[in-house]
């Protein structure tokens, strides 16, 4: 994606409900239908636009929580997490990306040295990129069981490289340490 890339502004009545996946007070993830494609719609409290690395689509904007085909469930997460006393006109974003069939988070049972050699190499292609993840746990890395594809989900905390930012070298660097103790720990579990 380059940098003067514009993402769709995609309305959320163009938007079908097919499941949910997860439900917190924190986000509303679902599986959805837009355009004949099987996408992912994660509604979050303080979503940006942030990079993804599943094929993103677009964000929806201004979310009506009363909005058509959606119902109980976007009112009921609204209704918990943005509370009508504390910000009545609350309409959070959300982001539409590619739904990925057959995800895993990355564990013991489905490790292989290739995929977590993968899984590092990806981590160090997005710091490169001037990208860092800040929520680098196993819950945001997901393999696919019957391919090679590996993937970091879950930007939300991410942060591009400001070279103002006096702590964002430390982020990068902390990452990539942390990176490196989660493969070897895993190798070791292994033995
Ligand atoms: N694009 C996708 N395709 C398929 N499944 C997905 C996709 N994005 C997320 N999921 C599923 O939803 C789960 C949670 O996604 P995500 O990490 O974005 O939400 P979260 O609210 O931060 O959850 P957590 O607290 O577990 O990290 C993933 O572990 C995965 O099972
Ligand atoms: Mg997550």
């Amino acid at each position: 994606m380059s940098s003067d890339y514009i993402a769709p502004n995609i309305d959320i009545s163009d938007v079908n409900l097919v499941e949910i996946i997860k439900q917190t007070d924190r986000a509303f993830l679902c599986r959805a239908r837009w355009q004949d494609k099987d996408c992912v719609l994660k509604v979050a409290r303080g979503f940006c636009e942030r990079g993804s690395v599943p094929d993103f689509y677009g964000v929806v904007e201004n979310i009506d929580p009363e909005v058509k085909g959606w119902q109980p469930d976007l009112k009921e997460f609204y209704d918990r997490t943005f509370p009508q006393g504390l910000d009545p006109k609350a309409r959070p974003n959300g982001v539409l990306m590619e739904y990925i069939p057959g995800v895993n988070v990355f564990e013991l049972s489905n490790y292989t040295e290739q995929r977590a050699h993968k899984i590092q190499q990806l981590l160090t292609e997005i710091h490169e990129a001037g990208i860092v993840h800040l929520d680098p746990y196993p819950r945001n890395m997901l393999v696919q069981s019957d391919s090679d594809r590996v993937l970091w989900i879950d930007f939300e905390l991410a942060q591009i490289f400001d070279p103002e930012n006096p702590k964002h070298p430390r982020f990068f660097d902390d990452e990539s340490l942390f990176m490196s103790a989660f493969m070897e720990a895993l190798v070791i579990c292994q033995s």
